[in-house]
Formats: C-alpha cells, structure tokens, sequence
C-alpha cells in the first residue's frame, strides 16, 4: 500500500513515523510533503528511507491512499491544487483535519462520490497509542477495514459516524488534557505528600497507566476496581469521597460537555 501524507508536521509526521515502524507500510511506500525543505529533512533524519516532496499534486500521483494533515485552514487550497489529478476509481481520501466535515471536503475537491475518510487521532500518536476515530464516507466495508488497520497501527482506531466525531474529539483529543491536568494535580499532591516533582510525577503516570491496563487487559469497570481498594472506614474512600465533596466527577463531565 502506497501512503502519501500532505502536511509533515506533529500529525503528518507522527503518522509517517508510525507506520514506517508498523507491519503493513515500509518507509519506502511513504511520501511527505511540506512547505518547506526543513520539515522535509527533519522527516527524512527521523524515518530513514522515506520519500518527501514539496509538490502535492506529484505526491498523489503513486498513491493508494491519501493523508491530508495541514491545517484545517490550508485544507481548500490543498484539495484544490491535487483534485485534478487525483483516479477517484481507486485512491481513498484521508483527512486529520479538525472540524473539516464530509459536505466541505466534497465541496473542494468538486466531487461528489469520493471515497473519504474523516481520521482524528489525539497526540498519543506520537508514542504509537492514539485514540483514533475513523469515519467513512462512500467507502466498501473493506476500504473501511483497510484504513481502521492502518490507524490501530498507531493506537486504538475505532469506526464511527461522521455526527459522533465532535463528542469523539471531546472525550480522545481534548480528554487527553484531561487526563494531563490529573496527573499534573496528583503530581502536586505527591510533592506535598514529600516526593520530589519528577519522582513524583513518574509515581502518578505508572499509576494511571497501570489503571488503563486493568481496565484494557480484565475488561472490567472502574467501579469494580474501586471496590478491591476501598476498606470500609479506610483511608482511600476517604480520599475518594473528599474529591467527590469537591465536584471531582461532576467537573469531569462538565468540563466534557463544554468541549462538544
Ligand atoms: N496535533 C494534534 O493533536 C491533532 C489532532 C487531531 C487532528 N489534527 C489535525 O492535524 C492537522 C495538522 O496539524 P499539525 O498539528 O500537525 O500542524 P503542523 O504541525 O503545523 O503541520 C502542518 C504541516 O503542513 C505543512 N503544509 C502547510 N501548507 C502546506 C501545503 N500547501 N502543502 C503541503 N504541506 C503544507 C506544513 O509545512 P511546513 O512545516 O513546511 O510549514 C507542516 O508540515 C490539522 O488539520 C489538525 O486539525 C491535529
């Protein structure tokens, strides 16, 4: 499969980087292409073999799938210079773009039946472990199947309707920062508590980590796991009900809410 990324940026490159290290693209199926010569020897020091390009419209040309990654505001531009040379019988349209929907994607490639994809990664995908949402518009469940493929290389990709994408972001992109704040709020907990900031910092971040493996590896749910750490009377309900007094739950779906 050939990959072309327009835009190697933190997500276009963080893409060509993770799949070259992935089995189903090499580095060598891969071209990026950026404004400028920089980004283009940056990419290529950090994924030896890859192919880069300052020209769009020569990109696509190989192209089996094509990954727009610039800003949602360079989307038209970029959708314009490349619409015509692109074979709509046989290549997919990926975009990472932000709050780009299916209707205005269509609208600047002036095609009505392409085959499309809306992707939105959170920046985990630096490290490989992206929440990944992935919608398709005028795709064959195996063009469906074939891009979800691609992006669990990269993560978790999960297929959903274009109308879950916004909730989606709020809950993966922005919930990353959420989950950021927790563990910058922990760590100062733990330096009051005398652990140095790093250590402290290490202690949290293992915790939270550990807390997602329970949960991935036993399918269980939270609650079930509060359960084998709470002794009644004991100190961690006690903490748990100290943050409940103070909103905790109730500032987290709140603080969701407010990002949709
Ligand atoms: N970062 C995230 O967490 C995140 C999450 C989900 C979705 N996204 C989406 O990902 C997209 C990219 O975001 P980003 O953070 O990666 O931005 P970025 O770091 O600024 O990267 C954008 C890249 O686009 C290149 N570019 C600009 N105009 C171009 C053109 N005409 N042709 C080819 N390349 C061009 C830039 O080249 P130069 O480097 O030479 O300027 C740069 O490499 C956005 O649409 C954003 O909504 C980002």
């Amino acid at each position: 499969m050939k990959i072309a990324i327009l835009g190697s940026g933190n997500m276009g490159g963080a893409i060509a980087k993770g799949l070259s290290q992935g089995s189903i693209v090499k580095a060598s199926d891969i071209i990026c292409t950026a404004k400028s010569a920089a980004t283009l020897q940056k990419i290529q020091e950090e994924v030896p073999g890859i192919n880069t390009s300052q020209c769009n419209r020569e990109a696509v040309k190989d192209a089996d799938v094509i990954i727009v990654a610039v800003k949602p505001w360079f989307v038209a531009a970029v959708l314009d210079e490349i619409r015509e040379s692109i074979d709509y019988s046989r290549q997919m349209i990926i975009s990472v773009a932000a709050g780009v929907n299916f209707a205005q994607l269509k609208e600047y490639l002036q095609f009505d039946n392409p085959v499309l994809f809306r992707v939105i990664p959170n920046t985990a995908i630096a490290v490989r472990c992206s929440m990944t949402f992935v919608a398709s518009c005028n795709a064959t469940a195996e063009q469906e199947s074939a891009v979800v493929a691609l992006f669990e290389e990269l993560g978790c990709a999960m297929l959903v309707d274009e109308a879950q994408i916004a909730a989606g972001t709020a809950l993966a992109s922005c919930g990353i920062a959420y989950a950021m704040r927790y563990i910058r709020a922990a760590t100062e907990g733990g330096v009051e508590l005398g652990f140095r900031p790093a250590v402290a910092q290490k202690i949290v971040s293992y915790t939270v980590q550990g807390a997602a493996q329970l949960l991935l590896q036993s399918g269980s749910n939270p609650e079930t796991e509060i359960d084998k750490v709470t002794t009644p009377g004991g100190i961690t309900i006690k903490g748990l009900n100290e943050m409940e007094h103070c909103g905790f739950s109730s500032a987290v779906i709140k603080g969701l809410k407010a990002s949709k």
